[in-house]
């Protein structure tokens, strides 16, 4: 067993929970929703020769920033530079992964940090430690879209699951609402990822890398959920 669990002195507990922002209907009662395996693979070979730069989030990772705040090759927070995580630039990256940005752009919404995560192999344990929750609105005016983040899941990781909890009263995860998405290569889904603690189990022996891309919530990437989401069975 794991003996790592967060406390109330972890660095998520102060990120902000409730505020006015704008929010989706389709992600008010879980905090995610599963899409439809995507139609199309990004080449390896494609993503595996972009610029990675060393950024740690989450595990053992490095990040190739595909959009950015200002189209350089940067993982910093966009508030590092004043700006909230959104109407970002395409960088040096992009036109590498045609796929992709045609991806991004064709969702319509505005969106923000669009980057793939390189994680090496961590068990349940290790990936424990990691678990947290992001500061995707900082900046946000409070009656602009609520940020959230989309995942597309590039390679092929049946057995590796990305770990989602919602709040307990005390701020910290609450282990009883634990979900565990699969990872298989094709997967897709969009999480609340201010509001839930998530990290990725990955026990493999190579890399996973998945596309991770910030969202403003409204209406296009409302309607863009409702088109590609898993029916719900009635
Ligand atoms: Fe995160």
């Amino acid at each position: 067993m794991s003996s790592f669990w967060p406390t109330l002195d972890h660095w998520s507990v102060q990120i902000p929970l409730d505020t006015p922002h704008p929010r989706l209907a389709q992600l008010a009662e879980t905090g995610y929703v599963v899409l439809r395996d995507a139609d199309f693979e990004v080449p390896p070979a494609q993503y595996e020769a972009l610029e990675y730069m060393d950024w740690k989030s989450g595990g053992d990772t490095n990040f190739a920033p595909i959009a950015s705040a200002d189209g350089e090759l940067d993982c910093r927070g966009f508030w590092d530079k004043g700006k909230t995580d959104k109407d970002a630039l395409w960088t040096s990256n992009a036109a590498r992964v045609p796929a992709v940005q045609e991806y991004v752009d064709k969702v319509g919404a505005n969106f923000g940090r669009v980057r793939i995560i390189k994680l090496e192999p961590q068990s349940r344990d290790e990936a424990i430690r990691s678990i947290h929750r992001d500061d995707n609105n900082r900046f946000n005016p409070e009656h602009e879209g609520w940020v959230v983040r989309s995942w597309l899941e590039l390679t092929d990781n049946p057995d590796s699951y990305m770990l989602l909890m919602d709040n307990g009263p005390d701020g910290l995860p609450d282990a009883s609402t634990e979900v565990r998405v699969p990872l298989h290569r094709g997967a897709r889904f969009v999480v609340d990822t201010q509001r839930l603690w998530h990290v990725v189990v990955h026990p493999g022996t190579a890399p996973r890398y998945a596309l991770i891309t910030s969202f403003e919530s409204g209406p296009a990437l409302s309607s863009w959920i409702d088109a590609e989401r898993v029916p719900v069975a009635v």
